[in-house]
């Protein structure tokens, strides 16, 4: 009974042993995870940047930092594979280089991806609540990518700006390549959307023919 327990005790020693100099072994194999310089940050806002930031920035940038829990082996190898896997997808230190438009793409296609559940990674927000995209926090990309149309009237300034390109266009007779085709769209007429304006700039109004 006594001998038979000495040598359960010994079994689990050795285990702890090996296991313990496994690990200790395994942190000699680390791949490298290198910082590059930034070279085309995203240009956002600074309250939808600290967004991207805190939730995606670590795989999806050249500034990735690791917590200290990230850093032991194995853990750190899907770490490092998350990293290259992300950057080589979506990389926000260096979207400048591309188009607004296709810019703007990405961001869309980021909105999706948070509401959907899909990033960041299930298994990394588990493990960094700290990442997770509130509510609050998507509302703030979503009115940044999609402004509604704004509600309150246009100001004065806004009105004789307005205006004043206005004039610009009709005076100078470019109103609309077409307007020179479409027999209805004559002098006559198009003075009539300008509502409540002096007569002065009806009588300079020219369309080429
Ligand atoms: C733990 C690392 C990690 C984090 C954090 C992370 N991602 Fe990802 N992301 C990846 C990986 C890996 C891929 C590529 C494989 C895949 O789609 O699952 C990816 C793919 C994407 C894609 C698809 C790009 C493409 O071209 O297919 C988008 C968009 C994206 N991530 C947005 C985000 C956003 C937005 C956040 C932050 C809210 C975020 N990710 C956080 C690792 C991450």
């Amino acid at each position: 009974m006594a001998a038979g327990s000495r040598i359960r005790f010994r079994g689990s020693t050795w285990s702890v042993a090996i296991l313990g100099i496994t690990f200790l072994g395994i942190q000699f194999i680390r791949p490298e995870l290198k910082n590059m310089p930034a070279t085309a940050d995203l240009q956002v806002p600074p309250q939808v940047k600290q967004i991207l930031k805190t939730s995606c920035y670590n795989c999806h940038s050249n500034e990735t930092t690791l917590s200290w829990f990230d850093e032991p082996a194995p853990a750190y190898w899907q770490v490092v594979r998350d990293v290259r896997e992300g950057r080589k997808h979506l990389n926000f230190s260096e979207i400048g280089k591309l188009p607004p438009g296709q810019q703007r793409g990405i961001l869309f296609e980021s909105m999706s991806q948070i509401e959907l559940g899909a990033m960041p990674l299930p298994a990394y927000k588990r493990l960094h609540p700290e990442s997770v995209v509130t509510p609050e926090q998507l509302m703030v990309l979503k009115s940044y990518l999609t402004p509604e149309a704004r509600k309150e009237a246009a100001t004065a300034g806004e009105i004789d700006a307005a205006s004043a390109q206005y004039d610009k266009w009709i005076q100078s007779g470019d109103v609309t390549p077409n307007a020179a085709s479409c027999p209805e769209w004559n002098r006559n007429s198009y003075p009539s959307t300008r509502i409540g304006k002096p007569s002065a700039a009806r009588s300079g109004l020219t369309i080429r023919h």
